[in-house]
């Protein structure tokens, strides 16, 4: 019968460590390994294990978090997925008596962000060997002790758990005692009766062994001392003592009394208290009143750091002999811990089109207290676009509920509060910045929906013509405006050789000088381009409007230009006063006032003759013809137009008083070079005279035969050909609006023989261009006068 070997079940350890991952729910995966593995060793793969494509692991930013404040304990190889030990991993510091121990790590991966809790199950190795409190016990017992007697030993202590504990104790082989082990207790029980008159007393040497391999033990040697006298051991009253205490308790609160009792008298009678085998740890926080058996509070109780605690107390007589209890004191937790917010992954700044529900940042919130006062609700403030989800246990994702807008809001201040259910609640909160990133979403918009820009003609090259803005509210070179022109062509020219456009400035300038005459307006169409990728853009028109300026002198067609041909008009001699003999036609390419031309005679051989339409340019007879008029009439008319700082132009008209057209052209030389020899031209006048004399002698005969029956109110004869039409004037609407400016009431009155005219009309490209006998209805009054007067006069043609 071994009752001094006590095995405890499992002696044989097979201690085989395994690296096996368990998968227990999605997103996690535990692993099992020892402690006090070496930093680098590898745990597993846990890009295999989570099924993670290893290559993508750095781009997503995996990296190993924990719970709270602890260590991180492993790490991810970014390359391999390989998880490594990163710290010394000691079980008994980390996780003491603890059956098992877990260590809680988390893998956080971004892009989408997704978390795995890593539970790493640290598994024991036999690092420490099993050790009793003191080196000696001392013991002393009567020799009247009966048989079958028991004596409380105290237990060996082992910091490693399961096998690695203590297994088996064995007492050195002696005469009188055995060992009694049982679960909680090692007891040496007296198989035979001590003898003080053999033995004063003995030494046994007990050995305590673990169950690990390699195998470690631990020795006490007990000395016992035989006494003479028939002593009583104290008696607890209970073996085992239970009390609470909440955490938190003041110094000197008193937990538990103990008590034991002795049947001697007198001193050894006396019990006294102590602890018996307890930690450092623990004198620091009880005490215990040594004659009164009263444990005490004298250090800080934290339910979070231990939350029970079993003390050995030993009660001791006079005598010195001793017995032992237990007391075990249960903390009782305190809602002392506010919940923590752990920001465990932000994406920040997010993209300003990122879609409602996208996930911006992971939350962890603990609470280091238990139960209810663990229970932790998490919110953020309203108004937000935002929202918390919860996700596995105490974790939330920060999500968008709603489209973000940077050019509204552009930052976030997120305040995230955490209450939890304790009584009375306790809460923290956290404040989380976010940005948002400009996208290029808004195109720039021009400040107008078209512009205009009137330029006086004759403008100097690079002069600028106005200026287009164009706002765009994007960020940076999102919201960098580039203007540009569009190409396009004005009358087949590209328009840029018209007009530029300071690319940064919005200012256009004109690139050349621009004739109202050629042309009086023309539409660019002006683009602004932001500088995102990909650009946007808009586009608007600018109308361009050239105004006139008097640089055009009136163009006379008729009479022709001295040189060129020699015109002479036939005034008959019996015209009447009145009767229109010629008229000077002139054109003035400007407009408005500019082109409004009007007549005058400066000089003419017999003043009171003829008079000239100030705004028809006709010659007509003042008076009858006399016959004392002289026969060479010249007339030396000058033709202005009516702008500011009027233009002129002069001709000469040569008038001859005939009925005879040879006479003309006996003339012609004399009146085309008056320089000529006065002998010469005395001798044509005498011929002419004659001849002239004799002719108007026969004329007037057979004039006054035929008059005598109708008088004929005029005679003409004339080489000129008056045009009875006018010609369509270029007559533009320049507002766009119906309204005429006044310069332009008068726009372009051309009266032209069309036979002499060699002046070409541009044809404007405006369509707002009228038709002439549009214009003539917006003919002011005092013009429609002239042309009443007009229709008084008999309508001449070919
Ligand atoms: C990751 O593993 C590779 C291959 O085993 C090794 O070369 C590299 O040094 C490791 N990196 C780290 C940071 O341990
Ligand atoms: C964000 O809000 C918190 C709480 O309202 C405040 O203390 C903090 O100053 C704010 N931060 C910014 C940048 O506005
Ligand atoms: C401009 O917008 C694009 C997307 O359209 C974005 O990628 C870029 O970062 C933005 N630039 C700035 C300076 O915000
Ligand atoms: C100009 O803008 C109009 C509408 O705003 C658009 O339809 C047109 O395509 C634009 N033209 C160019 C060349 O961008």
């Amino acid at each position: 019968m071994g009752n001094n070997g006590i095995s405890v079940t499992g002696l044989v350890c097979s201690v085989v460590f395994f690296l096996l991952p368990l998968h227990s729910a999605y997103g996690d995966v535990s692993y099992s390994f020892p402690e006090e593995m070496k930093r680098g060793s590898v745990i597993g793969n846990i890009a295999k294990d989570l099924g993670l494509e290893a290559s993508r692991l750095s781009a997503r930013k995996a990296r190993i978090d924990t719970e709270g404040n602890d260590n991180h304990y492993c790490d991810v190889n970014l390359s391999t997925g390989d998880l490594i030990v990163a710290e010394r991993i000691d079980r008994e510091g980390l996780c003491g008596k603890k059956s098992s121990c877990v260590l809680k790590q988390e893998l956080v991966l971004e892009n989408p962000l997704e978390l795995h809790r890593i539970n790493l199950h640290i598994q024991d190795i036999n690092d420490n060997g099993p050790l009793f409190n003191e080196e000696m016990i001392d013991m002393e017992i009567g020799e009247s002790a009966a048989k079958g007697t028991r004596f409380l030993l105290e237990e060996a202590h082992d910091a490693d758990i399961g096998q690695n504990s203590v297994q088996k104790y064995t007492l050195e082989i002696n005469e009188n005692f055995v060992l009694a082990v049982d679960s909680n207790t090692v007891q040496l029980v007296l198989e035979k009766e001590l003898d003080r008159e053999q033995r004063h007393g003995l030494k046994l040497l007990l050995t305590a062994v673990d169950g690990g391999s390699p195998q470690r033990s631990g020795t006490v040697v007990i000395h016992i001392t035989v006494l003479d006298a028939n002593d009583n051991a104290p008696v607890f009253s209970q073996a085992v003592y239970k009390a609470s205490l909440p955490e938190n308790s003041p110094l000197n609160t008193a937990v538990i009394t103990v008590k034991a009792t002795d049947a001697d008298e007198g001193v050894n009678g006396e019990v006294t208290y102590d602890f018996g085998h307890v930690s450092e740890e623990v004198k620091k926080i009880f005490s215990i009143d040594r004659p009164r058996g009263e444990i005490g509070v004298i250090g800080t109780i934290d339910f979070e750091a231990v939350s029970s605690f079993e003390l050995r107390i030993k009660a001791k007589d006079g005598l010195g002999l001793a017995s032992y209890a237990k007391v075990i004191i249960d903390i009782t937790d305190v809602n002392d811990n506010a919940p923590v917010i752990y920001l465990k992954s932000l994406t920040s700044p997010i993209p300003e089109n990122a879609s409602p529900g996208t996930e911006v940042g992971i939350i962890n919130v603990q609470d280091r207290d238990s139960e209810n006062n663990r229970q932790v609700r998490c919110y953020i403030q309203q108004n937000l676009p935002f929202k918390l989800v919860p996700s596995i246990k105490n974790y939330y994702s920060l999500v968008t509920t709603g489209e973000l807008d940077r050019e509204l809001v552009s930052d976030y201040n997120i305040t995230i509060t955490a209450t939890d259910e304790g009584s009375p609640p306790l809460s923290s909160s956290k404040s989380v910045q976010l940005s948002v990133a400009d996208v290029n979403d808004n195109p720039p918009v021009f400040e107008e929906q078209s512009y205009k820009a009137h330029v006086t003609e004759n403008n100097k090259p690079g002069a600028s013509v106005c200026s287009v803005t164009a706002r765009d509210p994007d960020w940076r070179q999102n919201g960098t405006v580039i203007y540009s022109i569009l190409p396009g062509e004005v009358n087949g020219v590209p328009v840029s050789s018209f007009l530029s456009v300071n690319g940064d400035t919005g200012v256009i300038h004109a690139v050349k000088s621009f004739d109202y005459e050629q042309f009086r307006s023309f539409k660019v169409h002006v683009v602004a381009r932001d500088n995102g990728s990909p650009p946007l853009s808009s586009n608007v028109t600018v109308s361009v409007f050239i105004t006139d300026v008097n640089d055009n002198s009136p163009q006379i067609l008729y009479p022709a230009p001295e040189g060129n041909s020699f015109m002479t008009e036939l005034v008959p001699k019996a015209a009447h006063g009145g009767s229109l003999v010629s008229k000077v036609i002139a054109v003035d390419a400007d407009s408005g006032q500019n082109a409004w031309l009007s007549y005058h005679i400066v000089k003419s051989t017999d003043p009171g003759l003829f008079t000239i339409g100030l705004h028809s340019g006709e010659i007509r007879t003042q008076r009858d013809i006399s016959e004392s008029d002289n026969m060479k009439q010249n007339l030396i008319v000058s033709v202005k137009d009516n702008g500011q700082a009027s233009l002129s132009a002069t001709c000469t008209m040569y008038l001859v008083i005939s009925d005879n057209l040879a006479e003309v052209a006996e003339l012609k030389d004399v009146s085309y070079d008056e320089n000529n020899s006065k002998l010469t031209s005395y001798l044509i006048i005498a011929l002419v005279s004659v001849s002239t004399f004799f002719l108007t002698f026969i004329i007037v005969i057979l004039a006054v035969r035929f008059c005598r029956r109708r008088k004929p109110r005029l005679l003409f004869d004339g080489a000129v050909a008056i045009p009875s039409a006018y010609l369509p004037p270029n007559y533009a609407e320049v507002d766009g609006a119906g309204t005429l400016r006044s310069t332009y009431n008068y726009d372009a009155y051309l009266t032209t023989g069309s036979r002499t005219s060699d002046f070409k009309f541009v044809t404007s490209f405006n369509d707002n261009t009228l038709p002439a006998d549009q214009t003539l209805r917006k003919t002011p009054t005092d013009f429609a006068d002239e042309l009443d007067d007009s229709e008084g006069s008999p309508k001449v043609g070919f």
